[in-house]
């Protein structure tokens, strides 16, 4: 298993399967994009399979998060679902995207094996959503959580994050509109993985503010203590539920006590954190020939060196060398 120093175990893996992205999200990358990783860099579908499967049979990795960049860019991803649904033992598996493209894959994913997918999607305004990811792709998101829901990759949930002078004032008809639609909408706290530097402590939206405003409009229960187990996201009960509303408060509340998770980048090195500094070096290992128990060594050590947080609260924090993008979110 993957055990770290504070007595952690991570069970979920988290694949980036590219770095490259159709939107440029003002709090992710600059309007040009940014360096993209080469192809010959990139793991092969054979690579990223074998890595998974030696996650999911000698490391006791559960579910598997398939990620980007927008990882509906990676043309073999169908392909690489439906081999990693055949693994055993079968681990679950899952997909966060920005939507765009979901309208004409939705089905096939479910058809290889994906069980639910998270959509980005930070407004209800398509004039704000182009301000905010520079692309004028609204209407392709919207069709896209459809096709998603309608394919049964249940729940669906919808990730925004809340930028200041934007969208900060659109929490509540945003959870409206989850609500009517079946979605699952959480917001995001605003972290410093940008990589143009410029996230700033005092100007992001907090979960705190995101609870105000949501409350203006809606009674919210918090869901039982119990439930959450490592989830980033803390979730209330709308109106008395079934629906439900989530905050994953990375910044004020951090959840890192109970992290599970261990990372991939799309070049294949392994990040214990999203926070991390240090990577380790997994495609180097597969390419020179190294077996699968050598591989797991590797990746068991790796683990070892897992912080005990993010490092936010430090005064001398660093921002990770890798923006978001190619870490995988
Ligand atoms: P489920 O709750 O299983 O559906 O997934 P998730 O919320 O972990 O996945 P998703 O890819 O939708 O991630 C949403 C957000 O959670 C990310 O953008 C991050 O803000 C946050 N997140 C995910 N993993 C981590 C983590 O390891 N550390 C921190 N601080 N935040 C994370
Ligand atoms: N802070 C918080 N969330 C972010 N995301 C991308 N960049 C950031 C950031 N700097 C979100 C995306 C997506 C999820 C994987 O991460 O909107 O929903
Ligand atoms: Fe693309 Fe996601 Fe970054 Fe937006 S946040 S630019 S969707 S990788």
């Amino acid at each position: 298993m993957l055990l770290d120093t504070y007595g952690r175990i991570a069970t979920d893996l988290r694949v980036s399967l590219t770095d490259r992205c159709n939107l440029r999200c003002t709090y992710c990358m600059p309007e040009e994009g940014l360096q993209w990783l080469a192809k010959p860099d990139l793991l092969t579908d054979d690579e990223i399979v074998r890595l998974v499967r030696i996650a999911v049979t000698l490391l006791g990795v559960e579910e598997v998060r398939f990620t980007g960049g927008e990882p509906l860019l990676r043309p073999g991803l169908v392909g690489i679902v439906e081999r990693c649904a055949a693994l055993e033992p079968r681990p679950r598996l899952s997909l966060t995207t920005n939507g765009i493209g979901l309208e004409r894959t939705a089905g096939a994913l479910r058809g290889a094996g994906l069980d639910r997918v998270n959509v980005s999607l930070d407004t209800l305004d398509p004039q704000v959503f182009a301000r905010m990811t520079r692309r004028k792709r609204h209407a392709d998101v919207l069709r896209g959580l459809a096709a998603a829901r309608e394919a049964g990759l249940a729940p669906v949930k919808v990730n925004a994050v809340l930028m200041p002078g934007l969208n900060d004032t659109e929490a509540p008809d945003l959870l409206a509109w989850a609500v009517e639609n079946g979605y699952e909408l959480r917001f995001i706290e605003q972290m410093p993985l940008d990589a143009q530097h410029g996230w700033r402590r005092e100007g992001m939206i907090t979960a705190g503010d995101v609870l105000a405003s949501l409350r203006t409009r809606f009674t919210l229960t918090p869901e039982d203590e119990g439930s959450r187990g490592s989830a980033p996201a803390e979730r209330w009960l709308v109106d008395g539920g079934p629906h439900r509303v989530g905050v994953i408060a990375s910044v004020t509340r951090p959840f890192c006590r109970t992290c599970d998770r261990t990372r991939l980048t799309a070049d294949g090195q392994v990040r214990t954190c999203l926070f991390a500094r240090e990577e380790t070096d997994l495609r180097g290992a597969l390419r020179s020939g190294a077996g699968d128990e050598e591989i797991a060594g590797l990746w068991k050590a790796a683990m070892l060196g897992k912080k005990a947080g993010s490092g936010l609260d430090d005064p001398a924090f660093l921002q990770p060398d890798r923006p978001m993008s190619a870490i995988g979110g």
